[in-house]
C-alpha cells in the first residue's frame, strides 16, 4: 500500500470532514501519498482526484458537510460504471480506497470490492440505518439539531395551546424521529417499522387534550405510510375531537446542515484512522463501524444483506412517559 484515496458518497453527514482528516493523515503518517476524490462515485468515475496533504485537511473538522463534495450516482450502479471508476484509480495508481458514505455508498463499494480492488467502508449516514455500526457518523449531530428545533416548538405551541407534527428525515429508517421523540418528550412518535392508525393519534392528541396539556408534539419519520402531510390531511377532518390547533413542520435537510458536536467529530476520528490500520494489515472489503463501544470491522457483504434492527421496545415506552 503506497497511495490510497477517499471519497464521500451519499447524502453528506456532520462528521465527514474529521474522517476526511483522520484518514489522511493516519496514511500520510505511514509514508502513503492521499488523493481525495470530489463528488463521490460520479468524481470516482471522472478521475476527479486532488492531493491531500496535511494542511489541505487542517481546520475542517468543526465543519458540517465534505470538503470533497457528495453525489448520488446512479450510473456507479452498473458494471460500466463501475469499470470506469477502477480505471480512473488504476490510472491514478491507487492502491487502496476509503468510501466515507451510508447505506448506498457502502453497497458501491462491496461491489467494487468483488471486481477486486481494496476497499475499506467508513459508517457515515444520518438515519443510522446501516448494519455493522450501532451508530453511525453524523446521527448525533442531527439528533440535537431536531431536538433544538422541538424544543423551540415546543415554546411556541404551548403559548397558543397548539399541536405539532414536526416531520424529521431517515428515509425509511424509524431512527431519528423515535430517539428525538423520547429525548424531546413527544405525545406520539409515527415511524415505518411500525403501522400506525391515524385515528389512534388523533385519539392520543384528544386524550391529551383532555388531560390538560398545553401543547403536543407528534415526531413523524418521513418514511413513515402516513408522513407529516398525510397525517395532517386525516387530522384536519377530525380537528373537532382532536382540541389543539395544528401546525405542521417538515425539518427536511436542516438536520444535515450543522456543525459536528464532539461526539461525531470523535467517532469519525476514530473510524476514519482504522479505516487506513484496516487497509494496512491487508484486510479490506469491510466497513470500520462502532459495534458494543468499540470499533470493529465488519465484512461489506454482512452489511449489504442485512438491516439493523430497531428497538421498539422505546416506542411502548414513550407511550407510558408521554402520559
Ligand atoms: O440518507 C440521508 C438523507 O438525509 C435521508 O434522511 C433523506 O431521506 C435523504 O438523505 C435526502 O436525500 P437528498 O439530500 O438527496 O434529498
Amino acid at each position: 500500500m503506497r497511495r490510497i484515496a477517499v471519497l464521500t458518497s451519499g447524502g453528506d453527514a456532520p462528521g465527514m470532514n474529521a474522517a476526511i482528516r483522520a484518514v489522511t493523515r493516519t496514511a500520510l503518517a505511514k509514508g502513503w501519498e492521499v488523493y481525495g476524490v470530489r463528488q463521490g462515485y460520479a468524481g470516482l468515475m471522472a478521475g476527479n482526484f486532488v492531493p491531500l496533504g496535511a494542511r489541505d485537511v487542517s481546520s475542517i473538522m468543526q465543519h458540517g458537510g465534505t470538503i470533497l463534495g457528495t453525489a448520488r450516482s446512479s450510473e456507479f450502479k452498473t458494471e460500466a460504471g463501475r469499470c470506469k471508476a477502477l480505471h480512473a484509480l488504476g490510472s491514478f495508481g491507487i492502491d487502496g480506497l476509503v468510501v466515507i458514505g451510508g447505506n448506498g455508498s457502502q453497497t458501491g463499494a462491496y461491489h467494487l470490492s468483488q471486481m477486486g480492488f481494496p476497499v475499506v467502508g467508513v459508517a457515515s449516514t444520518i438515519d443510522n440505518d446501516l448494519y455493522g455500526s450501532d451508530i453511525t457518523i453524523g446521527v448525533d449531530t442531527a439528533l440535537n439539531i431536531a431536538l433544538e428545533s422541538i424544543d423551540r416548538l415546543k415554546v411556541t405551541a404551548t403559548s397558543l395551546e397548539r399541536a405539532f407534527l414536526v416531520e424529521v428525515m431517515g428515509r425509511d429508517c424509524g431512527y431519528l424521529a423515535l430517539m428525538v421523540g423520547i429525548a424531546g418528550g413527544a405525545e406520539a412518535i409515527v415511524i415505518p417499522e411500525v403501522e400506525t392508525n391515524p385515528d389512534e393519534v388523533v385519539r392520543l392528541l384528544s386524550e391529551a387534550y383532555r388531560r390538560g396539556k398545553s401543547h403536543a408534539i407528534v415526531v413523524v419519520a418521513e418514511g413513515a405510510k402516513y408522513n407529516a402531510e398525510a397525517l395532517a390531511a386525516h387530522f384536519r377532518e377530525h380537528q373537532g375531537e382532536i382540541g389543539f390547533e395544528l401546525r405542521v413542520t417538515i425539518l427536511g435537510h436542516v438536520q444535515r446542515g450543522g456543525n459536528p458536536g464532539a461526539f461525531d467529530r470523535l467517532l469519525a476520528t476514530w473510524l476514519g484512522a482504522e479505516a487506513v490500520e484496516a487497509l494496512a494489515r491487508g484486510e479490506h472489503g469491510v466497513l470500520v463501524g462502532q459495534i458494543k463501544g468499540e470499533v470493529r470491522t465488519t465484512p461489506l457483504a454482512e452489511v449489504v444483506a442485512n438491516r439493523k434492527p430497531l428497538d421498539l421496545s422505546l416506542l411502548r415506552l414513550n407511550d407510558v412517559l408521554a402520559r
